[in-house]
């Protein structure tokens, strides 16, 4: 491995499952995030930036990979150049005494392409101040979920909308979300232990995981969708049709690339050839991080049917979920999306 590939691996030995998360405004964070925090939060955004916005197990290494395949044109070589996990930085990253996330954002040339997990309240204010001012002024969720499409685009000066920074949202069906981050706190040896299924179950939906609730996470995203440049994706949506899919990021970004070369894209960006991709599947991390005898970071890939792109509805028809929620969990898991994510004039609504 060359020296590019060992940074992400030098592990800060006071990481560990001992390690407790803390809490920024009641989101719960990785302690050196938080101990890094006002840097994170006057880190300086730039209006030709591109942010790839994830919760935590929806694709996130995946998009990454579109993104950079449509950004090297298509060049495999060129994408396999550096693991995964270094290619575009975690804006909140940081492992002193490593460069940061923001440190390693700074460096970059122009037109950077970064990654969060942030939920919105959290991002660094940067990133709206140069959006319309009438988003920044709405605070009112209320209101804000009240307002139509077309209100929304015509409260925003299409020249400042313009000249603002992207944000490519990726959501996840929330049962196999869980289940994968399960997994992943069971496998990961730098997260708190996740404790028996039943008891992750808690820590989960009552939003005690790192990087918070599931539901407030895309429900914020999915709120500002119209009034920022979003590009809001499902990767149930692109497992579907990723070339359809890959197709919208690759406009969002403002490439023209033929169709020979997006199918070439689909291809490389499948399961299968990720999972077997030593640059995408995580295998370079060490077992004191990542440990994959635990469970694969490539664990199974896709288990829901998104139905209909234009709101979120789901059905879970062979989701992995049915093979770790009880009947009683299901039922209060259903009870609890339709509460946080019902009722809204957005229609929130999950069948599963
Ligand atoms: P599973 O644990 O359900 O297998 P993230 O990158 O945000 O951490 O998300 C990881 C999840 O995305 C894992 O889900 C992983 O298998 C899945 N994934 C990664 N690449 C994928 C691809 N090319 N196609 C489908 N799923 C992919």
């Amino acid at each position: 491995l060359d020296p590019l590939h060992l940074d992400i691996m030098a592990l800060t030995p006071e990481l560990s499952r001992q390690t407790k998360l803390k809490e920024v405004a009641g989101i719960p964070l990785q302690a050196p995030t938080v101990d890094n925090w006002s840097q994170i939060q006057t880190f300086k955004a730039k209006p030709d930036d591109l942010l790839i916005c994830t919760y935590p197990k929806s694709g996130t290494t995946w998009i990454q990979e579109i993104v950079d395949m449509i950004e090297q044109n298509g060049d495999v070589e060129k994408c396999r150049q550096v693991i995964i996990q270094q290619r575009p930085p975690y804006i909140e990253w940081a492992r002193p005494p490593q460069a940061s996330g923001v440190d390693k954002a700074n460096e970059m040339p122009a037109s950077r392409i970064l990654r969060t997990h942030l939920p919105t309240q959290l991002l660094p204010p940067s990133f709206w101040a140069n959006n319309c001012k009438e988003a920044v002024e709405l605070s009112n969720p209320q209101e804000d979920a009240a307002r139509t499409r077309t209100q929304n685009f015509a409260l925003c000066d299409p020249l400042t909308r313009l000249s603002s920074p992207k944000f490519l949202y990726v959501a996840r069906n929330a049962k196999d979300c869980m289940v994968s981050y399960y997994h992943f706190y069971r496998m990961s040896q730098v997260l708190p232990d996740p404790g028996t299924w039943n008891e992750y179950f808690e820590t989960f939906i009552n939003g005690k995981v790192s990087w918070g609730s599931w539901f407030d996470h895309v429900k914020g995203w999915w709120e500002i969708r119209d009034r920022y440049q979003i590009l809001f994706l499902f990767y149930e949506d692109i497992k579907k049709n990723p070339k359809q899919e890959i197709q919208k990021v690759m406009q969002f970004m403002g490439k023209n690339l033929d169709e020979e070369i997006v199918d070439k894209i689909v291809q490389e960006t499948s399961f299968e050839k990720m999972k077997n991709n030593p640059m995408t599947n995580h295998s370079t991390v060490p077992k004191s991080v990542l440990d994959q005898s635990i469970s694969p970071f490539m664990r199974k890939g896709w288990f829901g049917l998104f139905l209909d792109g234009t709101n979120l509805d789901y059905h879970g028809t062979v989701g992995d979920w049915k093979n770790h929620f009880t009947v009683a969990q299901n039922e209060r898991f259903d009870e609890i999306y339709k509460q946080k994510m019902c009722g809204t004039s957005l229609n929130f609504c999950m069948e599963l």
